[in-house]
């Protein structure tokens, strides 16, 4: 059975082109509820941490750089089949193949930059709101 919680991330070029605003809204209106929020940085570190199933990649220092580069907006969300749904509606990875109106289509600048993350699986959403909110103060 699939869960009914998701975590997501605004990354530091979507944040930095004030797009905090219309994401959300677009989050929201897709019925997902906002469970926890938060404006925050992540240290190289932790950013190493977070990416840490992507070490081997040859992407990965530039993700790694690129996610710790400036303030970043967290979030759980809960709905009915929250990590699939959520994934189509941020779209695919790579914005050139994102479908129309997919918040990647509408928001992300390249590919290494493409304004949002999205958990995988129910295992790795468990895994990244505890990462960003399990020592802090929480809301659901
Ligand atoms: P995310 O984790 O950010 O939600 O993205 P995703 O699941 O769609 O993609 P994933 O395979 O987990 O990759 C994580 C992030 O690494 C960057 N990337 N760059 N240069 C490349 O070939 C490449 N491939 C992936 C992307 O920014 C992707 O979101
Ligand atoms: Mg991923």
């Amino acid at each position: 059975m699939s869960g009914n919680k998701t975590f997501t991330m605004i990354k530091p070029g979507a944040v930095g082109n004030g797009f905090i605003g219309p994401i959300l809204d677009k989050i929201t209106t897709a019925g997902f509820k906002i469970i926890a929020l938060r404006m925050t940085q992540m240290t190289k570190s932790e950013a190493e941490d977070f990416y840490d199933v992507h070490n081997e990649r040859p992407f990965y220092e530039e993700l790694v750089d690129f996610m710790s580069s400036g303030p970043i907006v967290a979030a759980v969300l809960e709905k009915e089949n929250a990590v699939e749904d959520f994934r189509t509606l941020i779209g695919a990875t790579n914005p050139d193949e994102a479908a129309e109106g997919t918040i990647r289509k509408l928001y992300a600048e390249s590919l290494g930059h493409n304004a949002i993350h999205g958990s995988d699986s129910d295992e790795n959403a468990e895994r990244e709101i505890v990462f960003h909110f399990a020592t802090k103060k929480i809301f659901y």
